[in-house]
Order: structure tokens, then sequence, then C-alpha cells
């Protein structure tokens, strides 16, 4: 049994309004309907990687506000442990999301008690030494995640970073910390100050990281797939498992949540790809981020028919 994965990172409340397209700029348009959907990089990934069957710590902050005790029950629900689940005294992050016809998004997010901290807390870095993985995002301040990173190096415990939620720069004493880091090709673009138009520009871009000291890059290419450039040795390519499309919010947390539960696991590289492309495919199927975390029975089905 893997040591228990201790997750880091932010939890929103995700306002969806369902469109038919986006307005254009000084335009009014009606929408279809409105709902509020647990989500936040970090929860979405510590409720993936529970209900793909890993022990899961999670650690955030959420406010004083009502969608609080809603998105703290989602996580319980999903069978992750939230001891280390924080509360400020303002308002829970929230991410408005237009959701159009197809399953594309734009995301605007207000991060409210996600950014009202200023390192983890001493028992969260106190645990890192006892979980089995540290998996991290950018929608907490830099300064927690590098105080977590830090202490996961420290213990000898890999860290994963997810790319997503943040465009500043990935610091340079942040980089060696980072075990497998997980962007998209846009994140992997601006990381890297490269372009990531092909896949050739892909890797070399990934490569370029990893002179800085990253270890693996799992870069997400949307409907191409995925490739992974291991630190040393050929990169791996992944294609998507092609399903109908209804929401793809969430869908890279799953991947990264996926591939992180599989290196857990002692998967080889080709079965975490697989893995996490299974998982992914489950989540963009349905509504919401964290609701559309797919159980592992589903994953395991999904792997075993096709
Ligand atoms: O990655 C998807 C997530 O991004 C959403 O759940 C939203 O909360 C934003 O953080």
């Amino acid at each position: 049994m893997p040591a228990p994965l201790l997750v880091l990172g932010s939890v929103n409340a995700d306002l969806y309004v369902a469109i038919d397209r986006l307005p254009e700029r000084g335009e009014t348009i009606p929408g279809r309907d409105t709902a509020m959907r647990p989500g936040g990089k970090g929860a979405n990934q510590a409720a993936a990687a529970a209900r793909l069957g890993i022990a899961t710590w999670f650690v955030g902050q959420v406010g004083a506000d009502n969608h609080a005790a809603p998105l703290r029950a989602a996580l319980v629900a999903s069978g992750v442990e939230t001891a280390l689940l924080g509360a400020t005294t303002g308002e829970t992050g929230q991410a408005f999301i237009l959701l159009q016809r197809g399953g594309e998004n734009s995301i605007i997010i207000v991060p409210g008690a996600n950014h009202a901290w200023s390192e983890p807390p001493a028992a969260a870095i106190a645990r890192i030494g006892h979980s089995g993985a540290v998996l991290l995002q950018r929608e907490v301040p830099e300064i927690v995640n590098r105080a977590a990173a830090r202490a996961a190096a420290a213990a000898g415990v890999p860290v994963v970073l997810d790319a997503g939620g943040a465009d500043a720069p990935l610091p340079d004493d942040l980089l060696p910390l980072i075990t497998v880091l997980s962007p998209n090709e846009t994140e992997l673009a601006r990381l890297s100050g490269q372009a990531t138009s092909t896949e050739a520009e892909v890797l070399a871009a990934a490569r370029a990281l990893q002179a800085r000291g990253v270890g693996t890059v799992l870069v997400k290419l949307g409907a191409r797939g995925s490739l992974l450039v291991p630190a040393t040795g050929d990169p791996i390519r992944q294609d998507i498992f092609r399903v109908p499309v209804v929401d793809t919010t969430g869908a890279g947390d799953c991947f990264t949540a996926a591939y992180t539960v599989a290196l857990l696991e002692g998967q080889t590289e080709l079965q975490r790809l697989r893995f996490s492309a299974a998982a992914a495919a489950l989540c963009v199927q349905r509504l919401g981020a964290m609701p559309s975390m797919p159980a592992r029975a589903d994953v395991d089905a999904l792997l075993a028919a096709g």
C-alpha cells in the first residue's frame, strides 16, 4: 500500500454560466443556466487522487462564507482527509466559468482564501516526510509552494507540480526541487520562453526546463494527447481516448493527479500515461471539475475495454 499523497493547493467555488458562445467586447448575451460546482486545482487533484484509490491529505484554505461548508463536504465525500483544510475570515476562492457548447471554458479566478496564507501550516510540513509524494499547483502563493517543495526535497519525497494557475515564471531555486512538472503547451511556452506549436518544439522547451533542473516534464497537449519527457531517455507519446466532451474543466487536474497516483503505485511510464489519459477521458464527459473526477473502477474498466 503506497504512502499517502499530500496535495497542497487551492479550493474554489466554481460558479458556472453555460453559454452558446463567448460575448464580443461590449456585447450582452443570454446564458443558458448557472450552477455552483466544487473546484479549485488543488481540491480537484485531491478529489481525483482519492477517488482513484490513494489515501490523500489535502492542505488548503477556505473562507468564512457560504461556500466553505459545501466545498469541505465535497472533499470529504470524495474520500479526502481534510484535517489540514484551514479557514480564514475572508471569502472562499471563486472561479467564474463560462462554459461553451462543446465543453471549452473561459475562467476568471478571484483567489480569496487561497492567497491568504504565506506558509504551509507546521502540521503539513510535519506530514510531508510521511507522504509518498507532494502534489502542488500554482493557485496559492509561490512562497507556500516553495516551503512545501523544500520540505519534500529535504525528506526525499517526490514533488509533482502542475504548472496551471499562475502566469509568472518559475524561480530558478524552485526548479531543481520538482520531480515532475506538468504544464500544458501554453504554460510550457511561458515557462521556457520558447515556442511549443510543434512536437519538436514541445520537446525542446521541455529539455530547456530540464537544463535548469526540472526532472520529468509531462506535457498536456489537449486533443493531441500528452508527451512525457523523462530526464534521461526518449520521450513517450500518449493519445487521448476519443469520447464525447461535455466539460473540459478540471481535465488537466484529473490527468496530473492520475499520473501521480500511478507513480505512487509503481506503474511503468507507459502505464501511467495510459491511466492518466483514461481518467481524463472520463472526466470530460461530465459537468463540473471536482464532481467529474472518476472512480477507480471506471478507469480500470475503460483501460480494459480499450
Ligand atoms: O483546473 C480547473 C479549475 O481551475 C477549476 O475548478 C477552477 O476552480 C480553477 O481553479
